[in-house]
């Protein structure tokens, strides 16, 4: 749940054209990429806790944690799990891209931003790492306090770990659960810490825990984020509503069967999308009037409740009609 302002990204969904000067294994099935600009120069800026969305050659788009040094603009570096029953993503980047690939990418994105804080509790879960990385070596740099808890299957399998040793200041606790067993989560949730932010980012089954852990928190005490959609998603709400473009004032209706996004597309409205699951942001919408039932994973409880902007590939509406800003 982030607690920063999300700006709708249209507008910004100019695709970049990218090499990949390096691709490195870093771990057991992680894979770096170290990307330039195809075009050579300064790639866009970016904060830690943006991704990308990288456009592969087999047509799929996927999204990927910047883990490297955003004040270095020549180059960007992703870390990428070779996921099991991958799809055609992960797969894709690890048996067939090479050095001196072109990819094309989006510009960075960041529903994860690092807020200010007076101390910090990190908790990764296997590739979850890569957005947590580069909000440590800031922290760092700046002699905060922070602490991170680094859980993995196997100490191979952790990617990143001798550089997250080389980081001054914090406290880190590197947990292989073949050694160690599961981190310890009850010893560091034991309660709200006034002052502490706490961010989270691994497999559905961590977040999981930490949330339960969390649950009667302050709004916004926990940051995290998903790398793919929570359980709450199926079923969606299976009402049937209509949708009025502000700007055109034309009406759609978006039958119990369809998203909100499938049917604003078949009425011939252009939303930039990629994930089209809630998680990656791309599609938010300014709502101008009407309640959106929110089924995304990226809104904090505060927008939810403020009803101003909606994720339409997997959100609904509670009224009748929903006004949105297209
Ligand atoms: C904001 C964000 C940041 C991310 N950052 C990173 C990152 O830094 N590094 C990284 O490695 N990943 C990251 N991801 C995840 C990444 O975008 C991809 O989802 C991941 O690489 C898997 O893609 P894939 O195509 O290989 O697997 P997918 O095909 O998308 O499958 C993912 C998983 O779904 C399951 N699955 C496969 N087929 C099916 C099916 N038919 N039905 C149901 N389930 C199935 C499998 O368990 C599989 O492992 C991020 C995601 C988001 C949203
Ligand atoms: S397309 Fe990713 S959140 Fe909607």
């Amino acid at each position: 749940m982030n607690q920063a302002a999300i700006i709708p990204a249209h507008g910004a969904d100019e695709q970049l054209l990218l090499k990949i000067d390096r691709r490195e294994p870093v771990a057991d099935g992680v894979v770096t990429l170290i990307m330039t600009s195809a075009g050579g120069g300064a790639l866009p800026a970016w904060s830690p806790g943006a991704h990308i969305d990288l456009v592969l050659p087999n047509g799929v788009t996927r999204q990927y944690s910047l883990c490297g040094d955003p004040a270095d603009r020549s180059r960007w570096r992703i870390g990428v799990l070779h996921a099991p029953a991958s799809r055609g993503g992960s797969e894709y980047i690890h048996t067939q891209l090479r050095a001196g690939d072109a990819l094309k990418a989006s510009h960075p994105r960041n529903n994860f931003p690092l807020e200010p804080a007076g101390r910090y509790l990190f908790i990764a879960g296997g590739i979850g790492i890569t957005p947590i990385l580069p909000m440590l070596a800031q922290l760092s740099a700046t002699n905060a306090d922070w602490r991170l808890l680094y859980g993995g299957r196997s100490a191979r399998s952790m990617a990143f770990v001798e550089e997250i040793a080389r980081l001054a200041g914090g406290v880190v606790d590197i947990c292989p659960e073949d050694e160690n067993g599961l981190l310890d989560l009850d010893a560091c949730l034991s309660g709200h810490e006034p002052g502490r932010l706490v961010y989270c980012c691994g497999p559905e089954p961590l977040i999981e825990a930490v949330e339960d852990r969390c649950r009667s928190w302050p709004a916004g005490a926990l940051r995290k984020e998903r790398f793919s959609p929570s359980e709450r998603h199926a079923p969606l709400d299976p009402g049937e509503f209509d949708v009025e473009l502000a700007r055109s004032g034309q009406r759609v209706r978006v039958p119990a069967d369809q998203s909100m996004l499938s049917a604003l597309e078949d009425a011939g409205c252009t939303i930039t999308n990629s994930c089209r699951a809630g998680i990656c942001g791309t599609c938010l919408v300014k709502v101008l009037a009407g309640i959106p039932e929110h089924n995304d994973d990226i809104l904090s409880d505060q927008q939810r409740e403020a009803g101003e902007v909606v994720l339409p590939c997997v959100s609904r509406s509670r009224t009748a009609t929903l006004v949105l800003d297209l």
